[in-house]
This record gives C-alpha cells, sequence and structure tokens, in this order.
C-alpha cells in the first residue's frame, strides 16, 4: 500500500477514542521492528524522522527503506517529519515524498510561529501532506535543543483556536508536562500531566486531532536490563502508561515515542554480547533488537495506544 496521510487516521482515531503511534526511525531494523508490529496487529502506523535521523541515515536512504516496508504490507503508513525546523527542510521533505510534515514553530514569539506554520501549511496542502504545528515548549532533549525542566511552557488554550484558524494547521502538538528524552522529571518528582488543558484545548477545537510529543514511557526493564549488562544509566522516569492511555481516549490521536525504542534496542545489544562475547556478525545482535522494537511497539499499541486492530 502507498504512504498515507494521517488525516483519515486521525478522524478513525478521534471517534474510536485510541491514538496512532509516531515512531522515531534511524534505520532499516528499526523500521522493520515498528512495521512488523503493524503488520502483526493490524494497526496503522507514523514513521517519523527527526533532523538527526537525516544526518544520521540521509533523507533519501530513510524514504526508500519506508517505501520498501509499505511495498511489504497493507497496513497504513504515513511518513513523518518530526520537529521540521524551517520552510526549506519542510519543503525538502514534500518535494521528497513524506505525507505529513512538523513545523515547530513553539520556540518562536505567537505571531512569527504563525506566520512560519501558515507558509508550511500553503505548500505542503499544494502538495497533498499535512501538517503539525506546535504551541507551548516541552522540557528535555530534541534535536540540538535543550530545554532544562522548569523553563519549559505549558500550552495556553486561549490561543489554539486562532493558531489553528489563522494557520490552517491539521493537527496541534500541545505541552501539557511531557519531555522529551528519558530524563523527563527529576528524581523524586512525580510524573504529572495537565489535563484540565488538554480538555480546555480540545472544547476549544471539537474533533480537532492532538499530538503528545516526549511520550515515552521509560519502560523501567529496559533501564534495568541496560545496568545489568555493564551500563551505567541514572534513575530515569517517564510519563506512566495509564496516563498516556487517558489522553488517548480523549483528543490525542498521535503520541511520539523515541527513548523507549533507543532503551529497548540498547539493552538487548547490551545483553547480547554479555551473554555472547565473542561474537561479531552484526546480524546476529540486530536481529534481537529488531526483534525487541517489534516488542515494545506491539505493547504501546495494544497497551497504551488502542489503536490494534484499526488498520
Ligand atoms: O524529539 C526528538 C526525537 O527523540 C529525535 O531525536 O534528533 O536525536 O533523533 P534525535
Ligand atoms: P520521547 O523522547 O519521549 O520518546 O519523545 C519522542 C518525541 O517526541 C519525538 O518527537
Ligand atoms: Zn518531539
Amino acid at each position: 500500500m502507498a504512504l498515507v496521510t494521517t488525516k483519515k487516521m486521525f478522524e478513525d482515531a478521534y471517534k474510536g477514542g485510541y491514538a496512532v503511534g509516531a515512531f522515531n526511525v534511524n534505520n532499516m531494523e528499526i523500521i522493520q521492528g515498528i512495521v512488523g508490529a503493524a503488520k502483526k496487529l493490524n494497526a496503522p502506523v507514523i514513521l517519523q524522522c527527526s533532523k538527526g535521523a537525516r544526518d544520521y541515515a540521509g533523507l533519501t536512504y530513510l524514504v526508500k527503506l519506508v517505501e520498501a516496508a509499505t511495498a511489504d504490507t497493507d497496513v497504513p503508513i504515513a511518513l513523518h517529519l518530526d520537529h521540521g525546523p524551517d520552510f526549506e527542510t519542510c519543503k525538502q521533505c514534500i518535494d521528497g515524498g513524506f505525507t505529513s510534515v512538523m513545523i515547530d514553530g513553539s520556540s518562536l514569539p505567537y505571531e512569527e510561529n504563525i506566520a512560519l506554520t501558515k507558509k508550511v501549511v500553503e505548500y505542503a496542502h499544494a502538495h497533498g501532506c499535512v501538517v503539525e504545528g506546535e504551541l507551548g515548549t516541552l522540557a528535555g532533549v530534541e534535536d540540538d535543543v535543550v530545554v532544562e525542566s522548569g523553563n519549559e511552557s505549558y500550552t495556553k488554550p486561549e490561543q489554539v483556536e486562532d493558531f489553528v484558524k489563522r494557520t490552517g494547521v491539521d493537527s496541534l502538538a500541545i505541552a501539557i508536562g511531557t519531555s522529551h528524552g528519558a530524563f523527563k522529571f527529576k528524581p523524586g518528582q512525580k510524573p504529572q500531566l495537565r489535563f484540565d488543558i488538554l480538555e480546555e484545548v480540545s472544547k476549544r477545537l471539537p474533533g480537532f486531532p492532538i499530538v503528545l510529543h516526549g511520550a515515552s514511557s521509560v519502560m523501567p526493564e529496559y533501564v534495568k536490563m541496560i545496568n545489568e549488562f555493564g551500563g551505567n544509566m541514572p534513575d530515569a522516569i517517564g510519563i506512566p502508561e495509564d496516563m498516556l492511555r487517558q489522553a488517548a481516549s480523549m483528543a490525542v490521536c498521535k503520541i511520539n515515542v523515541d527513548s523507549d525504542l533507543r532503551l529497548a534496542l540498547t539493552a538487548t545489544i547490551r545483553k547480547h554480547f554479555a551473554e555472547n562475547p565473542a561474537h561479531f556478525d552484526p546480524r546476529q545482535y540486530l536481529k534481537p533488537a529488531r526483534q525487541a522494537i517489534q516488542d515494545v511497539v506491539e505493547h504501546k499499541m495494544v497497551e497504551v495506544l488502542g489503536c490494534n486492530g484499526k488498520a
């Protein structure tokens, strides 16, 4: 099946009270693991590429790998630009075959965010592509940008109608307390999401798809495995899965996960080498790593997103 946009995915997800997973991809094994889960569970899925992914693998490799995945299955797959920093990057991805782009103007003054987002929307819509915008700033590390915990800012619900109306975006990422990376909360801090903001946003934008970034749970079993097999990760706290489930049952239609994939991949490779110190064929350790990606994505689809069987 050819790549699709997220339009119908989100309409169905909103009505059905579930969310579609958006997973970050950097190489073939990650793509195969994610799509393996989507195929097995008959789930729609979004594969997203960050700046880091494009710098690492190259845009053409990523697009071709994702195209190979679509040739191999009938589940709907969208190819999305994660945190597009400027118009040129968005244009390059739209021209290169992406079906969805994010323009991340969240760190700009409000009017500048509107002007940039509107420009991307005009180009994207003219080329059959959908656009995600963002209002509010998450804490954490994303690409080269570090926002210290305490310097994040929640989305202001009173801005959302104006922003969506004036930009024409198809979905909106909001900041309600999630954050990027594996270290989302300070030690001792209790994870909390501002469901009151989500509620208020969805009242002001009935039926409109909301996106949550920074939504890894930082799965403790993989942090434990990393440390058991030679790693030295400090305590890491993620977003509790029951909170994500609750968000998915509300207006949140897209939930972004990257860090949990990284942890599973790294933990599995560490374990593999601890148990097989003489191995040096990459296929020997990448095969279980790819399976670990699939396991994590299946877990998210069934236990967190509720998108299994919805393709
Ligand atoms: O939101 C950020 C994603 O986790 C991507 O991170 O730029 O290191 O690939 P990256
Ligand atoms: P995590 O770091 O929580 O996995 O978030 C990823 C993300 O939001 C990508 O845009
Ligand atoms: Zn993000």
